[in-house]
């Protein structure tokens, strides 16, 4: 298969897990719901292997939603203002730089966006408590080429348009629209160490509301995955889905810690993904056949009932 196109540079982006996360996707899925959308990773590689008939990607910060929509609908338009910005930062890169940002801050214009991830530090994205984007440059790149960029803003075109949603709601207002045949994939942001909100997204979300709204898709028996908790190492972060949500669970080994491996230490990140009822239901192997064969074994099963 051909590489999987990916225009938006995006911490937490699940495009390294992608094909793993894709065996739990069933066949003939009428429409995959991305309620945190991202980058769209997860829709940009299901649209490539054709497993879904449409598309809804949403994500509450607007202008990264709006950005996927020109990428998507306008590719010729997108690429070459991306051009245009990239090729003005020569005479003084990181001052240009800042520049854009604030005329980002200011406007909102999903096109400032583009540059500001593919130039920012490890393409990864932070706001002040005022909501204004705040991430300083990456000085030793100057940001993904012109030319690249445009290969990969049509690649995604050519899978999406026509086909997709774009949304900037609340997820819960997104989820009220699923239906028994479609899948919705929820990657929500980090539940990080230091409360419900996390400068690196745009916002966050509460553990209880997540849950309740989990709830509310099992009672319309409503396929969906999850990417939700994690473990280094023997150190777990982020709080466990509940047992009374019926899932299964699965550990996704996402890798190795550079730190821990600079110090001698074997430390592999594993991501919990959940699966819900209505889905494992669908699937034609029960999860324990998905397994990976050895050497690459990403997916290793554990009930639910064992993480409780
Ligand atoms: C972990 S990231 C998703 C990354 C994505 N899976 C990818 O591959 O790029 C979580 C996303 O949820 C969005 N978000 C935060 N709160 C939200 C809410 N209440 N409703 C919808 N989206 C939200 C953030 O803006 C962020 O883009």
């Amino acid at each position: 298969m051909k590489s999987i196109p990916h225009p938006i540079q995006y911490q937490g982006s699940k495009r390294n897990l992608a094909s793993v996360i894709l065996q739990y996707v069933p066949k003939d899925v009428n429409c995959l719901i991305e309620p945190f959308s991202g980058s769209a990773a997860i829709s940009i590689a299901v649209a490539a292997r054709q497993m879904a008939k449409s598309y809804l990607i949403n994500d509450l910060n607007k202008p990264l939603a709006e950005l996927l929509r020109l990428i998507v609908e306008f590719p010729i338009e997108t690429a070459s203002f991306y051009e245009a910005v990239w090729n003005e930062q020569h005479s003084n890169s990181i001052e240009h730089y800042y520049r854009v940002r604030e005329d980002f801050n200011r406007t909102q214009d999903p096109r400032l966006f583009l540059y500001l991830l593919a130039r920012c530090v490890k393409g990864s994205v932070r706001y002040n408590s005022d909501g204004m984007f705040n991430q300083s440059p990456d000085k030793r790149r100057y940001g993904t080429q012109p030319k690249t960029m445009r290969a990969n803003i049509f690649g995604v075109s050519a899978l999406l348009k026509k086909k997709t949603e774009f949304l900037s709601l609340d997820y819960r207002d997104i989820l009220v629209k699923a239906k028994t045949t479609d899948l919705v994939y929820m990657d929500p942001p980090y539940q990080g160490v230091c409360g419900e909100r996390d400068s690196r997204y745009f916002s966050g979300i509460y553990h209880g509301d997540f849950v309740s709204a989990l709830e509310e898709l099992n009672s319309r028996e409503i396929p969906y995955i999850v990417s939700y908790d994690g473990r280094r190492g023997d150190k777990t972060f982020g709080e466990l889905l509940p047992a009374s949500l019926d899932l299964t669970r699965v550990e996704l080994e996402a890798g190795r810690s550079s730190q821990a491996t600079l110090l001698g230490r074997d430390e592999v990140t594993y991501e919990s993904l959940y699966l819900s009822y209505a889905l494992t239901n669908k699937l034609t192997h029960k999860p324990t056949d998905y397994r990976l064969p050895k050497p690459q074994q990403y997916a290793l099963f554990e009930p639910a009932a064992h993480y409780v």
